[in-house]
């Protein structure tokens, strides 16, 4: 009987095309690509919320370690480094600058007194995931190091599980202070007036608020003249903006996750999560939440109305019980949307890269928003059909026309004003 093993086929292929298939707004391009992509990491946050059950890892390192090795997979399968990037010119050297471990991309050095361009990096990864030496990160900053002249130094700060808010925005801090002091700048031939700080995602969020306490630090001989702002996470008071709910269920940065990597990074109850959905963290009898706070924070105020569309804000009267003490929900240093407007004039100029299909669409639209209104000059860039996370993909399997796109443009952005 060749019956029975024909059904179990068909029934295993149902079941796979059941578990890939996911619906993909109109907008972005290679749809099954991103769905592949998307099952791949559903599955292997499955496997890993498994293995935490029987108690193997945390599901956090499990995540951690199966990603790294689908990218060693994908190093060895195509013998190249970094899926065909290496740059012979750029010199690569692990240091660590201020106590914190980074990794330092240089380019050929110029003539005698000749000076460079510099670039500090915070990788993305919800403050949990990522590595500034692995995948994508190492290919984006050599390419970057090598095409832009510009010395890139990529910080590897400490992540989820192993700390919480707020040690990875101190690595950073610290980092970046050894970064700009004088002997580091003379020591790499960087010209003090040209240098960058930059990150994607929460790496977004921490160039952001590392860049707000330079800027307002009188102590610092040299400064970042420019910051860049990749799909950044901004603000933890709000998860039904627009983009929160327009995008709740686009892959591959889910409503509901962004929630949990956001009580992960600030030592929170894991099972706030529905609380903060409900946006019952943020109502109206928090003490510490003032009309001026929530107003940095009005999307129905900060962001055009073809954003907004239909939308309505949810500022819940009462909240529920024990949600209000959650540790740095108000700590510009994790929310760095929340600065006054005197800080945010003081910050370096800006660019603003944002996805139109991405839950954080509206905090990096409301953040240059602000800065503007600020007087801080902004460009931003934004991608109709990006989605959250495209601007790391662009290596086989995973290489998207939309994530090259948008790296050209914060390329280009660089070229023309660093
Ligand atoms: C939010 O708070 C309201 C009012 O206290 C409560 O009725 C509701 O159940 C809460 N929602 C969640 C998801 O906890």
């Amino acid at each position: 009987m060749r019956l029975i093993p024909a059904l179990l086929a068909i029934s295993l292929t149902v079941l796979v095309a059941y578990f890939v298939y996911t619906p993909i707004p109109d907008g972005i391009q290679e749809p099954w690509r991103l769905m592949m992509l998307d099952a791949g990491f559903r599955a292997t946050v499955r496997l890993a919320k498994l293995k935490s059950w029987l108690g193997i890892n945390h599901d956090v390192l499990s995540i951690r370690q199966a990603i790294q090795d689908f990218e060693n997979l994908m190093k060895l399968m195509f013998s190249s480094e970094s899926g065909g990037a290496v740059k012979p010119g750029v010199k690569v050297s692990d240091f660590a600058f201020g106590g914190v471990p980074v990794r330092v991309y240089e380019p050929p050095a110029g003539g005698e007194g000749y000076l460079r361009r510099g670039l500090m990096y915070f990788h993305g990864g919800g403050w949990a995931l990522g590595s500034a030496k692995h995948g994508s990160y190492d290919m984006i900053n050599r390419m970057l190091s090598d095409e832009l002249n510009t010395v890139v130094v990529s910080v590897e700060y400490r992540l989820y599980p192993e700390v919480n808010f707020p040690v990875p925005y101190l690595d950073c801090l610290a980092a970046a202070k050894h970064f700009l002091s004088p002997e580091v700048l003379s020591r790499y031939a960087i010209d003090p007036e040209r240098l960058a700080v930059a990150g994607d995602s929460a790496g977004g969020n921490l160039a952001a608020a590392v860049a707000q306490e330079i800027s307002t630090d009188d102590t610092l001989s040299a400064r970042f003249s420019v910051q860049a702002l990749i799909y950044p996470v901004l603000q933890a008071l709000d998860f039904n903006t627009p983009s929160y709910l327009q995008n709740a269920n686009v892959p591959i940065l889910y409503r509901p996750a962004m929630v949990r990597y956001w009580l992960q990074y600030l030592g929170a109850d894991l099972s706030l999560q529905p609380q903060l959905l409900a946006n019952n963290h943020s109502s109206l009898r928090h003490p510490n939440i003032g009309h001026e706070l929530r107003a940095r924070v009005d999307w129905t105020i900060l962001l055009p109305q073809k954003h907004q569309k239909n939308y309505q804000r949810l500022v819940t009267e009462k909240g529920s019980e024990g949600v209000q003490d959650i540790p740095g929900l108000l700590d510009v240093r994790a929310a760095p949307l929340l600065a006054a407007p005197e800080v945010l004039a003081k910050c370096p100029r800006a660019y603003v890269l944002t996805c139109e299909h991405d839950v954080l669409r509206d905090d990096g639209l409301m953040y240059a928003r602000r800065l503007r209104d600020a007087g801080v000059a902004v460009t931003t860039d934004h991608y109709e059909d990006g989605f959250h996370g495209c601007f790391t993909f662009l290596t086989w399997p995973f290489e998207f026309e939309v994530g090259k796109r948008s790296f050209r443009g914060y390329l280009n952005w660089l070229k023309e004003n660093l």
